[in-house]
């Protein structure tokens, strides 16, 4: 089968294109480059010992994108990485979040028909469920309004992408819903590589333990949670990959849309996440206690049996490996894919 991934240079495109080059598929990557490196798709390559095509293209560019479905004949399903995922830049720049994530995904859509391809795996976020979450979250827990333009794109395009299947049932549709993802892959050639100063817990973790910044800030010690810290379902990335390699099974059939949460199902605190990074890299990671952030929700993490059930998919990394690969990924490229 052939699989084209947009946004295949990113975090979880990289690691997925390396999954999916693993188990045989015929891989064709898509990304602008906006948050990512070219320097990742050598590295798939180099991990994996298989060539990938990639297209530096915008998937909101109609003309671009129908270059590279024209040099690729027989896509069989696509699995739509691309998108911008900064939750307070979106609040700051919604214009920007709206035109580029849903804009991708209809362009794309509208070219995908033209060529006679109907299977798409999108990247959905636990975001969509919103504020009011009653943990262990299945798929069945309702949505909820969304409380940043970011989430809102998510929500949407979960939402196009059913009406498309309601409007001509030969769309098979998986939204697949991570949780946390974090770690890298065990090689330490691909990984999370952050433009500037991290919004998120483990890349700002990972460049305080290397010593690029001076102490962690966590948000928040007085939730209802066991320290008190704030409690998410942080899973490998590498596991992460392995379900859309899973998902893509399902195409086998014709199942309309389908939706799984992919989490490990078990949550872990932020000092969880600070123990067991220092047990990683063996230092001490200095931190301080900060007022909460404004929009976190004190503790989610979620029921991953469904994708069990029907993909017989099972993350397998524990907290403490995230952490490890985390660290070789970051010990190996302090500065990421920059020189
Ligand atoms: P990422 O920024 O590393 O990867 C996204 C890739 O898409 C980047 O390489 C970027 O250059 C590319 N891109 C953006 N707009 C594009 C466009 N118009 N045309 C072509 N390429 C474009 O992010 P990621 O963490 O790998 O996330 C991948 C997807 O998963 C995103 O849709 C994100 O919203 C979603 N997601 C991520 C997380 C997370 O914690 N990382 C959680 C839930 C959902
Ligand atoms: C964030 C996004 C969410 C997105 C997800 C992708 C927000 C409000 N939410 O989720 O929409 O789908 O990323 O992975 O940005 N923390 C600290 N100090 C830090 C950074 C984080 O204590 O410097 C804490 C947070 O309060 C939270 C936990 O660490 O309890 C995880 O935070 P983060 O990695 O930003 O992820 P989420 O907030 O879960």
């Amino acid at each position: 089968m052939k699989i084209l991934a947009t946004g295949g240079a990113g975090f979880i495109g990289s690691h997925t294109c390396v999954a999916l080059l693993e188990a045989g598929y015929d891989v064709v990557a898509v990304d602008n480059l906006y948050n990512s490196s070219e320097k990742a798709i050598k590295r798939i390559q180099e991990i994996t010992g298989k060539q990938l095509r990639f297209y530096n293209a915008d998937v909101c560019s109609r003309p671009q994108l129908r270059e590279v479905f024209d040099s690729e004949p027989g896509v069989d399903a696509v699995i739509h990485f691309a998108g911008y995922k900064a939750v307070g830049e979106s609040v700051q720049k919604p214009l920007e979040y709206y035109c580029n994530n849903l804009n991708s995904t209809m362009i794309l859509c509208d070219v995908m028909r033209e060529h006679g391809c109907k299977n798409i795996i999108f990247s959905s976020s636990a975001t969509v469920y919103g504020l009011d979450m009653k943990s262990p979250i299945t798929e069945e827990h309702p949505k909820g309004p969304c409380s940043n333009p970011y989430a809102w794109t998510k929500s949407m395009i979960e939402q196009i992408l059913v009406d498309l299947h309601t409007g001509d049932p030969e769309w098979n549709v998986i939204l697949l819903r991570y949780f946390n993802p974090i770690g890298a892959h065990p090689s330490g050639l691909i990984g999370e590589d952050p433009k500037g100063i991290p919004n998120n817990l483990l890349p700002y973790v990972a460049q305080v333990a290397i010593g690029k910044l001076p102490k962690l800030g966590v948000f928040g010690d007085d939730y209802d949670t066991p320290d008190g810290t704030g409690v998410r379902d942080y899973l490998h990335v590498m596991d992460l990959a392995y379900g859309h390699v899973a998902a893509l099974k399902r195409f086998e059939g014709s199942h309309g849309v389908d939706i799984y949460n992919l989490g490990t199902g078990k949550g872990s605190s932020v000092l969880d996440v600070v123990h067991a990074f220092e047990k990683a890299c063996g230092k001490k990671i200095p931190y301080e206690i900060k007022p909460r952030r404004a929009g976190d929700l004190p503790a989610y993490w979620c029921d991953p049996s469904k994708a069990e059930r029907e993909l017989g998919w099972k993350a397998k990394y524990d907290l403490y490996d995230m952490c490890r690969d985390s660290w070789n990924w970051q010990s190996k490229n302090p500065n990421g894919y920059d020189d």
